[in-house]
């Protein structure tokens, strides 16, 4: 018997069933020719999203910052970099998206600052106790002269999470705590000061006018009291996606934030939301995130990482409908971000791949191209179709794979540095964007300057190849969108089917929506009408690695 999942009651609110494309402004389009991306690169390139079909941009943090982890390093929350542009670029891209309808979300990074930020500067020099150093995580060493650090905690981005400072004598004095980079000191968020500033800062980009705000590592804002030590399993996700009780993420304090976010945000016109960046272990307790009155939004990493295996995934897309439908709120989709290794290449991976490793010259199980493009384009053709609300990566529409070849002498991502070339990172999944197949830096800009080198077959991906290609990755997206928009398929009911143990197969309405995970063509039977094929194929047996959206006479 078909079993029935209901969506969430859906409000009117535009991010229960929005597609929110995600711009990593460096690497989107670059006005300023530097090589690195930026503002008025964005601006340049809305009519571009406006004709793909999405309903709002997240955009990467742009705000001042040394860029020692690409912009999550933020030394003032209320400017632009000036590699990004100026707050005026800012304003004009945000009236430019406005008028096309689109909406603009704007990451916001609460758990740490940049080092170079003014009150971590100030907290350096200051005396241990004292005000300016309750603002962030210091602690005396242990150990007899303090030489060790305070507990064992590791980093996300491999070594300690403790660094020491100097004291202005010259001394060793205190260490500060810092789940990432040694550049990004951890603030206290028990502390009333640092809640307060992070309201105003809120507000100022609220006051400008923006529809939201994606919440950077909003799993790791509170730690546990004491700080225990802890030991992850070895081959743990380096955001810590796959474990209980660490007692740097998920703790239950972060939810008192969010609520005193979400009631500010209430005061504001428009359906301004917040979308954490939660990488929990089970649905159920990400849910607890999109509470009403917290969060509106999660994104829904375990989705995300599940591996192209149909019972796998029947599994976590009912998990999801269930568990963020439990409490109210629209379930999301992700398949890839500018931290995990780009979907058309991930799901054709032969050896395990923690997030955070990547892919290198020297990495195993490497993925087979075509196979990966086939599933990726398979597992947005069947994304789209769910209802709630997606993200997408930009690139991902032309289907680009990840950039698996980068010479080491490039690479940026600190992941890389701290592990000493262990784990290759993330900016396999960074690469400047290809615009135009001719054009210097293949159109990111006119210059041919590439903060990351592109591959040179990129070229292939080009926008204005796909363009031109009724049969590209770009107008299979096109056709998903218009048809999803068509449809109304972001709201209302899945209704499960049956089509063997391979398939993931469900209706929507009178659309059905079968994807072959299997190695075996899937017979769909007579009478079938298809509205779209995630590639194209003849007849009404679905191929492996495909997935399709028909209607039956
Ligand atoms: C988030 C970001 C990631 C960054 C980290 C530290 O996970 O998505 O790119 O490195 O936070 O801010």
């Amino acid at each position: 018997m078909a079993q029935v999942e209901q969506f969430a009651a859906p409000g009117s609110e535009w991010w229960r069933t929005a597609v929110i494309y995600q711009i990593y402004p460096r690497s989107f389009a670059d006005a300023s020719g530097d090589g690195i991306g930026d503002l008025p690169g964005i601006t340049a390139r809305l009519d571009d999203l406006h004709a793909l079909g999405v309903d709002a941009i997240w955009l990467s943090p742009f705000m001042t910052s040394p860029q020692k982890d690409a912009g999550y390093d933020v030394a003032d929350y209320r400017d632009v970099d000036p590699i990004f542009g100026t707050l005026a670029d800012f304003d004009e891209m945000l009236a430019q998206a406005h008028a096309r309808g689109i909406r603009v979300i704007v990451d916001l990074v609460p758990n740490h600052s940049s080092d170079q930020h003014v009150w971590f500067q100030q907290a350096l020099k200051a005396a241990p106790g004292s005000p300016e150093r309750a603002r962030y995580i210091f602690r005396d060493g242990r150990g007899e002269n303090g030489d060790l650090p305070p507990n064992n905690w590791e980093s996300v981005f491999g070594g300690g999470q403790w660094t020491r400072t100097t004291n202005p004598d010259g001394t060793p004095g205190q260490w500060y705590l810092h789940i990432f980079d040694p550049t990004q000191p951890d603030f206290d968020w028990t502390n009333e000061e640092v809640r307060e500033e992070f309201r105003s800062i809120l507000r100022f980009w609220l006051d400008r006018g923006v529809d939201g705000f994606r919440v950077d590592v909003a799993h790791g804002m509170v730690k546990a009291e004491g700080l225990p030590d802890y030991t992850p399993p070895i081959e743990a996700d380096s955001m810590g996606g796959g474990e209980e009780n660490v007692p740097y993420w998920g703790q239950d304090g972060v939810h008192d934030i969010y609520r005193d976010w979400h009631k500010l945000l209430a005061e504001y016109d428009g359906d301004r939301a917040l979308c954490g960046e939660a990488w929990l272990p089970t649905l159920a307790k990400t849910a607890l995130w999109v509470r009403p009155g917290e969060m509106h939004q999660t994104f829904n990493f375990p989705y995300l990482m599940t591996a192209w295996d149909a019972e796998a995934l029947r599994g976590v897309i009912r998990d999801s409908l269930d568990a963020f439908g439990g409490v109210g709120a629209p379930s999301t989709w992700v398949l890839s971000n500018h931290d995990v290794v780009r979907h058309a290449s991930r799901l054709a991976l032969t050896a395990d791949n923690p997030q955070g490793e990547g892919i290198g010259p020297l990495s195993p199980g490497k993925p087979d191209q075509t196979i990966g493009l086939a599933r990726g384009r398979a597992a947005t053709t069947l994304m789209l179709a769910l209802p709630g609300s997606s993200y997408l990566y930009q690139g991902e529409e032309l289907g680009l794979p990840e950039a698996m070849e980068i010479p080491d002498e490039f690479r940026q991502d600190p992941t890389w540095f701290r592990t000493n070339g262990e784990r290759y990172g993330r900016d396999g999944c960074r690469v400047p964007l290809p615009w135009s197949a001719e054009a210097p830096a293949y159109g990111f800009n006119t210059t041919g300057a590439s903060w990351l080198p592109q591959p040179a077959e990129w070229a292939g991906f080009a926008r204005d190849v796909e363009e031109a290609d009724a049969e590209s990755t770009l107008n299979l997206y096109k056709r998903l969108l218009a048809e999803r928009r068509e449809r109304g398929l972001g709201g209302g009911s899945l209704v499960w089917e049956d089509a063997g143990s391979d398939a993931v197969a469900f209706r929507r309405g009178d659309l059905h929506v079968v994807a072959n995970l299997g190695e075996t063509p899937i017979e769909l039977g007579g009478n079938v009408s298809f509205v779209i094929q995630s590639q194209r194929f003849s007849g009404t047996a679905l191929p492996p690695n495909t997935a399709a959206w028909f209607t039956r006479a």
